[in-house]
């Protein structure tokens, strides 16, 4: 089928992202736009629109107003993605030769900030669910043993990155990460693109965003996490510690010359639908909706895992056995189309559409693939990855990448220094990063996923000749 008909094909239960439910949840003010005559909304940086690193038009208005609406200094519309803006946050955080603390359950854009930025990632170590296979999250106690063994590491620190929530809905106390991190006198950028809506506080269950505990950066996905369109993003900034001068002019080395106005106005409308009255009330139904969802789901036997995101269903695949990969292929035949795939569970979003009929025939697909799968195994625990609390790579990022390679087979790597990520994606958390060492536990780890992901990780790597 050719992509415009793909497009336009209808038919399917979408509980993937974008959140708006292709169309179903996109403001109001948005639709309308889009109802207009075609095109006539797609306009240049126009002296009265301007555009986000512009200090006059609608669009500085728009995010002047947006900050302030949210009590924080300064915001940033972005059209590249949370991508794009978590990695001008980097280059605003560190200058090349500095290096940035972030855990292994970084998104793959902040080690492609590293790369490009000659900034050191010093990779941490984090807890890790072994009956799911998923990272966890980790408290301050955890982070100050984390502080003590980087500072071994003797290299300058200049910030750190945390990702909360994570991809399925995992969320730390985030409070007390930011001041432990404030304590060592760092800044501190969130990647909360999987938490944008957490800026509503309509709920006080409900986690709460980063912003709210003075973190200095923090950036949202808002097609992930709020009904915008695909590549909509914002950057907040707050307090003394990152100077907006930087963060504008990292902006400004990413950003396309041509940022879209469609997707500007598309940021604007869906950070306006989180705070405003209207939208937050709509926001406090479809969670009404999506908890009633999981209790009839639990009820009828269906094993969900807990999160702190009732927008995100776990359903969790390995406790029977079954591989989250493949049951996501049987319920995509079923036409019930999920977000995360993973060889332990299968992550449903539901975004902020409704799925009122979805109960009874989510179980019934369920209790039928659990039916046919003969070969069901035994339910086996994840073996947690080999990494060290703390490491850097072994050879710069940057210099590693821009070597000279050769192609090898992953079982003959031991030794070598990989050039290349490997980075299933989604969730794009990179399992090896370009300047790492393969060592003997790394590349029995890296085969074994290689089983639970067989598409997703080749059985070869690339390392520096
Ligand atoms: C934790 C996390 N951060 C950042 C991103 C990038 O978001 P975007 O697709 O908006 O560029 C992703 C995408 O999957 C993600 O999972």
């Amino acid at each position: 089928m050719g992509l415009m008909k793909l497009l336009s094909s209808k038919g399917s239960e979408n509980l993937f992202l974008p959140a708006h439910g292709r169309g179903m949840a996109l403001p109001e003010k948005l639709k309308e736009l889009l109802k207009l005559k075609p095109g006539i909304w797609d306009l240049p940086e126009l002296f009265e629109i301007g555009g986000p690193l512009i200090n006059d038009g609608a669009i500085a208005e728009s995010q002047n107003a947006s900050a302030s609406k949210l009590g924080v200094d300064r915001c940033w519309y972005g059209v590249n993605g949370a991508t794009g803006l978590l990695q001008s946050s980097l280059l605003a955080l560190a200058r090349p030769g500095q290096a940035v603390l972030m855990p292994r359950n970084i998104h793959k854009s902040c080690i492609q900030a590293c790369l490009f930025g000659g900034l050191i990632p010093i990779l941490f170590d984090i807890p890790f669910l072994s009956d799911r296979g998923h990272a966890s999250v980790f408290d301050r106690k955890w982070l100050q043993r984390v502080f003590k063994k980087a500072k071994e590491l003797d290299e300058d620190i200049a910030a750190v990155v945390l990702v909360n929530p994570t991809y399925q809905g995992y969320s730390a106390d985030i409070e007390a990460l930011i001041k432990e991190i404030h304590s060592h006198s760092l800044p501190v950028l969130v990647d909360e693109a999987h938490g944008a809506y957490f800026i509503s506080q309509i709920r006080p269950d409900i986690p709460k965003s980063a912003l709210s505990f003075g973190a200095d950066l923090v950036v949202h996905s808002l097609h992930k996490s709020a009904p915008g369109l695909v590549q909509s993003a914002v950057l907040w900034s707050q307090g003394e510690k990152v100077d907006p001068f930087k963060i504008e002019r990292s902006i400004e080395l990413l950003q396309t010359s041509s940022p879209s106005s469609l997707l500007l106005a598309s940021c604007e409308s869906s950070i306006k639908e989180l705070l405003e009255s209207k939208g937050k009330k709509k926001l406090i139904s479809r969670i009404h909706e999506a908890e009633s969802l999981s209790e009839f789901l639990i009820s009828n036997g269906v094993p969900l895992l807990e999160n702190r995101d009732p927008l995100r269903i776990i359903l969790h695949t390995s406790k029977f056995g079954l591989s989250g990969i493949d049951v996501d292929k049987d319920f995509i035949k079923k036409r019930i189309i999920g977000e995360l795939a993973e060889p332990g569970t299968l992550t449903f979003c539901l975004g902020f559409s409704s799925h009122k009929k979805l109960g009874k025939r989510f179980v019934k697909i369920w209790n039928e693939i659990v039916k046919l799968s003969f070969s069901q195994k035994e339910f086996s625990f994840f073996k947690r990855p080999p990494f060290n609390l703390v490491s850097k790579p072994f050879k710069p990022c940057s210099s590693s990448w821009g070597s000279n390679f050769e192609k090898v087979n992953l079982k003959d790597s031991i030794g070598r220094i990989s050039v290349e990520m490997v980075c299933p994606y989604p969730p794009g958390i990179p399992l090896l990063v370009p300047g790492e060492i393969l060592d003997e536990a790394r590349v029995s780890w890296l085969l074994e996923q290689r089983n639970f992901w067989p598409d997703q990780i080749p059985d070869f790597v690339r390392v520096i000749s």
